[in-house]
């Protein structure tokens, strides 16, 4: 019995010692609504120096982002007119992002069990006239994509802008939620329930999504 409440107490005190509210917060908001919108997550610094490295890559890093997965990609420019850049931890502008997206993934596998293996990080950038028809990131059963994050980095984004992230459930017909893609805000949803659409954008605009994954040996892109 004694041994007992010993590790009780312990396992709290761990707890305790590693909460972060912040993320709790973003688990406990995926849990119930299966989705969540946060505009203040990342310190300012941290968000210029992304900009700042990301404003600094080269137009030949980028290409037309294509759909479907890997020998069945094709760009198609009536769905998508984005250009992408995948991104990776040795790019050293990414490093806190990846540290904080590394922090996400042990705290989703931690409270919601999702089991999430990885992240690819990838870099999408809206000239004026760009949008991204309505779709799904992930089927269920056909990819190992669970989890989606976007991060905005538009400092100058204004309403008239366009560019906004318009999430649907299922066929309904209205978006239940629109993201204005300003500096920092950040959306997570699960890859496979939430179908979603950028509106037609008139301004550049940079997102930066990273897809988690699961190892069932399903290809990711
Ligand atoms: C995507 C996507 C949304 C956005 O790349 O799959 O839906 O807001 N991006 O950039
Ligand atoms: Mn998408």
């Amino acid at each position: 019995m004694t041994a007992h409440l010993e590790l009780d107490f312990d396992l709290n005190h761990f707890h305790l010692e590693n909460f972060d509210t912040q993320l709790a917060n973003v688990c406990d908001q995926l849990a119930t609504q299966g989705y969540v919108v946060l505009h203040d997550l990342f310190p300012q610094p941290m968000l210029q120096a992304l900009l700042n490295g990301i404003t600094g890559l080269r137009q030949e890093d980028f290409k037309a982002a294509a759909i479907g997965r890997q020998q069945d990609q094709q760009v198609i420019e009536s769905i998508r007119r984005d250009k992408i850049c995948w991104l990776n931890e040795t790019m050293d502008f990414t490093q806190a992002y990846f540290a904080w997206s590394e922090r996400l993934r042990l705290a989703v596998n931690r409270y919601l069990y999702l089991g999430l293996f990885d992240q690819e990080a990838m870099l999408a950038y809206y000239a004026p006239g760009a949008f991204y028809k309505r779709h799904l990131d992930a089927f269920r059963g056909q990819t190992n994509r669970k989890l989606t994050s976007i991060l905005y980095l538009n400092p100058d984004w204004q309403p008239g802008h366009g560019g906004e992230l318009l999430m649907y459930e299922g066929d309904e017909i209205e978006p239940f939620q629109v993201v204005e893609p300003r500096f920092g805000t950040m959306v997570i949803f699960l890859s496979e329930r939430f179908p979603h659409e950028v509106s037609l954008s008139h301004h550049d605009r940079y997102s930066l999504t990273s897809w988690y994954r699961i190892n069932d040996g399903m290809p990711g892109h």
